[in-house]
């Protein structure tokens, strides 16, 4: 195991029921003019706490479609427009959401101090300057944006779905607040909330890891574990602990590498438009032999909580490869760090794009 591990953390954590309405009176937020707001599409014509009553008529306001990924291209459109409605000289940013309102959220926030397009800063430790003071709310739990050091877009151009991965790419503050999580839908819970058992258990596994990352992540997988095999994924115990499973698995990334499943689950992202939680849930379907005892409790949790996880029946030959076969397998070997991470630096040898494709072949 290695023995070294450095990583930004977030300065201050808002935890527990209710405690959004708590964030709602501290200095920054009241003290400062010209705010940028990123809130997933989803509250455009609902009331909440945010819209109502801390929302002001002088701040700028950005609805995401949480439909699609995030993109380098939605990032750099989202700046010209900052531009154009005079907030540019904005000293915060908001973002309220799933994980991809607050990698949203990270970007604009990096783009407002750092010059360039947001592809300039897609790779590792690429952002020059501190961006804009930002706060994150997540309203889903599981992916770790609220915690980790990048944020991650999608590249059409490159073919890569990758983050700025970055100490200023992490929250100034963030605000868990349970209570936010109580109206996901049932499917939504549980794919977001298996991103932070794969991060988890690609933590774990993988040659990047160390003593303090295996500590989070085997706190968060346990979570996972405890939710997941339980009656009620929902309960009001374990929505505030699943909360807590995603910061955690979050800091494991931070402090380590994901693995296999995430460069599987980017090329169905960048080829066929799946979002991750759900694209990460598609790979397991191909994970038996290099995490047996992983893929057990996955479909395990999936009966218990009667999940249904999308079939893709690609039937790609892997011997004469069509265009769709080259591009997933260019937009999986893309990851090599994450690769490097869960197979050794030689992992071509292991995946040969034979055994690429029948990997695919199996979601
Ligand atoms: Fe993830």
């Amino acid at each position: 195991m290695q023995g070294f591990a450095e990583s930004n953390n977030v300065k201050k954590v808002f935890f527990g029921e209710n405690s959004l309405k708590k964030f709602g009176k501290i200095d920054i937020l009241q003290k400062t003019q010209k705010r940028i707001f990123i809130l997933d599409k989803f509250f455009k014509n609902k009331k909440n706490y945010i819209k109502t009553k801390i929302i002001k008529k002088s701040d700028l306001v950005i609805y995401i479609n949480s439909d699609i990924e995030p993109t380098d291209i939605l990032i750099d459109n989202l700046i010209l427009k900052i531009k154009k409605k005079s907030f540019s000289n904005s000293k915060l940013v908001v973002a309220f959401g799933g994980g991809s309102t607050l990698d949203v959220g990270k970007a604009i926030s990096n783009l407002l101090k750092n010059k360039g397009k947001a592809s300039d800063y897609q790779g590792w430790d690429l952002v020059k300057k501190p961006g804009v003071f930002k706060i994150g709310i997540p309203t889903l739990s599981g992916t770790g944006a609220e915690s980790s050091r990048t944020c991650v877009l999608t590249n059409y151009k490159t073919g890569k779905k990758l983050g700025m991965n970055s100490d200023f790419s992490v929250y100034d503050i963030i605000i868990m607040d349970p209570f936010l999580t109580k109206t996901v839908n049932k499917n939504q819970y549980f794919y977001s909330g298996m991103d932070s058992f794969i991060h988890s258990f690609e933590s774990i596994n993988g040659n990047y890891k160390n003593n303090i990352s295996d500590k989070y992540a085997n706190i968060s997988k346990n979570i996972c574990e405890k939710i997941f095999l339980s009656k009620n994924m929902k309960s009001n115990q374990n929505r505030s602990n699943l909360m807590i499973a995603s910061y955690f698995g979050g800091l494991a990334i931070g402090m380590s590498m994901v693995g296999l499943v995430h460069p599987f689950s980017a090329a169905l992202s960048v080829i066929f438009g799946t979002k991750h939680c759900i694209s990460n849930c598609i790979v397991m379907r191909g994970m038996k032999k290099f995490y047996p005892k992983e893929y057990n409790l996955f479909w395990k949790m999936v009966a218990k909580q009667k999940i249904k996880i999308p079939k893709l029946n690609l039937k790609l030959d892997s011997n004469i490869l069509n265009n769709t076969s080259k591009n997933l397998i260019k937009s999986t070997v893309v990851h090599y760090k994450p690769l490097t991470n869960a197979l050794g630096k030689n992992f071509r040898r292991i995946l040969t794009n034979k055994k690429i494709i029948e990997i695919f072949n199996k979601f």
